[in-house]
């Protein structure tokens, strides 16, 4: 009969040997350049399911400390973050009724249209997600270069935004849409008084 200290040290090795396989193997994948990075094929499913699921538990962990500004869906803010949509978000995100740049067609995984009428765009997850990017995607990370309050903007813009039409979208990109008197935007030609 096997003694218990030889019983252990046999276990003890085993686990050992089979660490030591393991981390062969692993190394022997990496280095074969069996694995297909290229961005012009989709991932395995199940990679992309696993990397997406990091990605969602992540943000919701990290971003429980961010809070949005009181006025974040001021119409000022939502403005600015349309400007600054249009010039970096649009090429990957998409803007109505326009093609997606060729950056934007080519990156893998594809950025999700963020201004479609059925996204949630929670502004707390989306402040976190611009300002921190998320690894191995294409998405950046804008808090490098912008101010929170502008990340706050665009993040306004998306949550407020979704399913916006066209002609709304070019007056707030390229027009100084007028404001009445509460503050709310009036997009178009500005009703005459009593015609309303
Ligand atoms: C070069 C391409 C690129 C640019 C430019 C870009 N993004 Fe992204 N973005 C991505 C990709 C790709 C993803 C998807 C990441 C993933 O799969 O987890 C993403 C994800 C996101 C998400 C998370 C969406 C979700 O469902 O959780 C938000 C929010 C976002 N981007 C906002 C922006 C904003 C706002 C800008 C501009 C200020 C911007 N992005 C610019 C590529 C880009």
């Amino acid at each position: 009969m096997l003694s218990l200290r030889s019983r252990v040290t046999t276990i003890v090795a085993t686990v050992a040997a089979l660490f030591f396989l393991l981390v062969a193997a692993g190394l022997a994948f990496v280095y074969s350049g069996m694995y297909d990075v290229s961005a012009s094929s989709k991932d395995n499913p199940i990679m992309a399911k696993l990397l997406h699921d990091t990605y969602e538990a992540s943000m919701h962990r990290h971003a429980r400390s961010d809070v949005a500004p009181g006025d974040l869906l001021s119409f000022e803010n939502i403005r600015s973050g349309a400007k600054m949509y249009d010039s970096s978000c649009a090429l990957c995100h998409g803007a109505p009724d326009r093609p997606l740049s060729l950056i934007g067609q080519g990156i893998q995984p594809a950025a999700p249209s963020l201004l479609s009428a059925s996204r949630r765009n929670k502004p707390e997850l989306m402040f976190w997600t611009i300002k921190h990017g998320v690894n191995m995607t294409a998405m950046p990370s804008f808090g490098k270069t912008q101010s929170d309050q502008a990340i706050w903007q665009v993040a306004a813009f998306i949550y407020a935004e979704r399913g916006i039409s066209k002609d709304k979208y070019e007056q707030l990109v390229h027009r100084n849409a007028q404001v009445d008197n509460t503050g709310v935007a009036l997009i178009g030609p500005k009703p005459e008084p009593g015609k309303e």
